[in-house]
């Protein structure tokens, strides 16, 4: 599926360790991901799951504890403190969720777009003709002289994307950018990360708790307790993908399948609410049938459990309570 050549980002085994006087907290563990040059991918995960870390660490604002990540052919564990402040400053553009921490309040929209550019060296023509350009791909060329308080949280959200890409990065991350916003503007939030990234061929990568998020990237990915759990992944039908070209795709063309992630030792997460469903404790046997690979609860873990009554067969015991499994294998969602 993945083209080495066309690898932008990869994460192998990445472990993130927070150590906090005695206490040491494991916000990656293991974390497996690869990007390639001009995705878009969504990142969704519980809150503490450790997607501002991985995102820090994307950045160049963060070390990892240990593993691999490399970036554009750099190893970011590799450089000095000034080239992994160059890489973030030249490479990587930020757009947070609080837009305090994306732009300055008294400035203009404009004047917001600019001053990283300033900050870059740029030249004033460049400047003027890349801040225009940026304010027109977001929608704000009209607004471009309001100041950051005549705009809406959506529109200075906007500006802040824009800002972002004052440095021509080849990295947009965006941390929770829907965050503070109602669902209505989220969604024009999100359709301005999309233009861009189409328009511009931007790698794009969004954490965001939007619902609607799996119909506007390429691939959701799933993030539980540090490490990659499901990928979720748009595929257009193949009648759909032998017609580019000749009319635009249908959302209705377009299924969406949810994976689970196996790393390079070939392990997995089972999500949570399958080993409860079957009582699955800390043990399971593995079976390799023809449907595929089958993990069972050990048995006699539920003899056991219940208290045996005797002469009575472990069969005669009424089953375990069997709610319909939706299976993540099976599982195909359609539309959004
Ligand atoms: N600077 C830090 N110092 C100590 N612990 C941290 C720090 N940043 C994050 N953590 C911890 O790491 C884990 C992952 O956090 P984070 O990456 O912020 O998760 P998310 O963004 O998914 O909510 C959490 O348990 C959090 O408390
Ligand atoms: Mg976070």
């Amino acid at each position: 599926m993945q083209n080495a050549n066309n690898i932008l980002i990869n994460c192998d085994n990445l472990v993130k360790i927070y150590k906090i006087a005695e206490l040491e907290v494991v916000a990656l563990q293991g974390l497996d991901l690869t990007v390639e040059r001009g995705e878009m991918v969504g990142i969704v995960g519980a809150s503490g799951s450790g997607k501002t870390t991985l995102l820090n660490i994307l950045g160049g604002l963060d070390r990892p504890s240990a593993g691999r990540v490399t970036v554009d052919g750099q190893d970011l564990l590799k450089l000095s403190d000034a080239a992994l402040n160059r890489y973030r400053r030249k490479k990587v553009g930020f757009v947070w969720q609080q837009t305090s921490r994306n732009l300055i309040p008294y400035l203009t929209a404009q004047e917001n777009v600019k001053l990283p550019m300033t900050v870059a060296g740029m030249s004033r023509r460049e400047k003027r003709a890349w801040a225009r350009e940026l304010l027109q791909a977001v929608g704000l060329y009209q607004r471009r002289k309001h100041r950051l308080v005549q705009l809406s949280g959506g529109e200075q959200q906007r500006v802040a994307i824009a800002a972002a890409l004052a440095n021509k990065p080849i990295l947009l991350l965006a941390d929770e950018p829907t965050g503070e916003v109602d669902s209505a503007t989220a969604q024009t939030i999100l359709e301005t990360f999309q233009r861009l990234n189409e328009t511009l061929g931007l790698t794009t990568i969004i954490v965001t708790h939007e619902p609607g998020i799996v119909g506007q990237v390429d691939r959701v990915v799933a993030i539980r307790d540090g490490r990659t759990s499901t990928e979720t992944i748009r595929q257009v039908s193949q009648l759909e993908q032998a017609m580019v070209g000749e009319h635009p795709v249908e959302e209705e063309d377009v299924t969406y399948h949810e994976y689970v992630v196996l790393d390079s030792a070939g392990r997995l997460q089972v999500p949570r609410e399958y080993l409860e469903q079957l009582d699955i404790g800390d043990r399971a046997t593995l079976e390799v049938t023809e449907e595929g690979i089958l993990i069972r609860p050990v048995a006699g873990r539920q003899a056991a459990a219940a208290p045996l009554l005797p002469g009575l067969e472990e069969e005669e015991l009424p089953a375990p309570r069997r709610r319909g499994l939706r299976g993540l294998w099976a599982r195909v969602r359609r539309g959004r």
